[in-house]
């Protein structure tokens, strides 16, 4: 693996691998990369800006600082002139996350690798991996799994990422999301949250992206709650054996119950801890220098 730009350039093996890496880094295996790594993030971040970083440490990867507000990007300096300079100076690896679709296309030419963070409302691959851990250490297996996908569908590259994902590894997909923000291109049935929640084995919930709905009017948070939310009386309804994601930051009392963020069938702050270890895989895939 050269870099990661969508989760659908990745082949069943390629998921397999990177998942089952991350669990062994879990178990404790310890792998050393030499190099520099940099976070770009033209976007606000907690999860992934920090678990990149504490992936590259815990690999023992030097990172170099790199703040937009304080960068020549104040300046006007593009996201190609921004790369190829740190690309000169002796980088080896970028992971950056942007507001704009497809950013990577514009940085084919780099020689170094680029790890997409997160691009608009197209893919979020490292959010997507970690996911499929946290199933896959749940379930042992994707294979008729049945998920569903619940909120902002259209706005959200988690949900973009995750339907190619675990449709590719055998799960079953639904989604269930208000008509403004179902996204048709994706070819998974819609359905009423009410009419599944009794048989998912995963409830995957998804923030409402207030920043992607340029103003218009959307939900009122009660409305959405009630009509789409994960409230206590579905959390009763969910199998025992059913786990709740929501890749965070957290609306709470919107897509979720408060109190249901921490409850028994959620694995919200289990994601969170996955991410590291997944994103220690990803980096071992891509910089492939074997263990040293
Ligand atoms: N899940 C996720 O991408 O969170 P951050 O925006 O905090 O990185």
């Amino acid at each position: 693996m050269k870099q990661l730009h969508s989760i659908d350039d990745l082949s069943v093996d390629d998921l397999m691998n990177i998942i089952n890496l991350a669990i062994e880094f879990k178990q404790g295996k310890e792998v050393k990369h030499k190099g520099y790594a940099v976070n770009l993030f033209f976007e606000n971040s907690t999860r992934t800006k920090c678990s990149f970083e504490m992936a590259e440490r815990r690999l023992g990867m030097d990172v170099i600082p790199f703040e937009t507000s304080t960068s020549s990007v104040a300046k006007g300096e593009t996201l190609y002139d921004t790369c190829k300079t740190l690309e000169s100076i002796g980088v080896d690896v970028l992971v950056i996350r942007h507001p704009d679709n497809a950013y990577y296309e514009q940085l084919q030419t780099l020689t170094i690798p680029v790890i997409n963070a997160g691009d608009g409302s197209g893919q979020h691959p490292s959010q997507c991996l970690l996911d499929l851990m946290t199933i896959y250490e749940e379930y042992g297996t994707f294979k008729d799994l049945k998920v569903l996908i619940c909120g902002d569908i259209i706005n959200s590259r988690v949900a973009r990422s995750n339907v190619t994902a675990l449709t590719k590894l055998g799960a079953d997909v639904k989604l269930a999301a208000p008509k403004e923000w179902q996204d048709t291109s994706l070819e998974v049935e819609y359905v009423a949250i009410d009419d599944v929640i009794k048989d998912i084995d995963v409830c995957m919930l998804l923030r409402i992206q207030h920043e992607r709905h340029d103003g218009a009017k959307t939900f009122e948070k009660s409305h959405y709650h009630i009509e789409y939310g994960l409230t206590g009386e579905r959390y009763d309804e969910l199998k025992d054996s059913a786990i709740i994601m929501h890749p965070a930051p957290v609306n709470r009392g919107v897509e979720i119950d408060s109190e249901l963020v921490e409850a028994s069938k959620s694995r919200i702050f289990k994601q969170m801890e996955n991410g590291v270890f997944t994103r220690m895989s990803i980096l071992s895939h891509i910089l492939n220098k074997g263990e040293k």
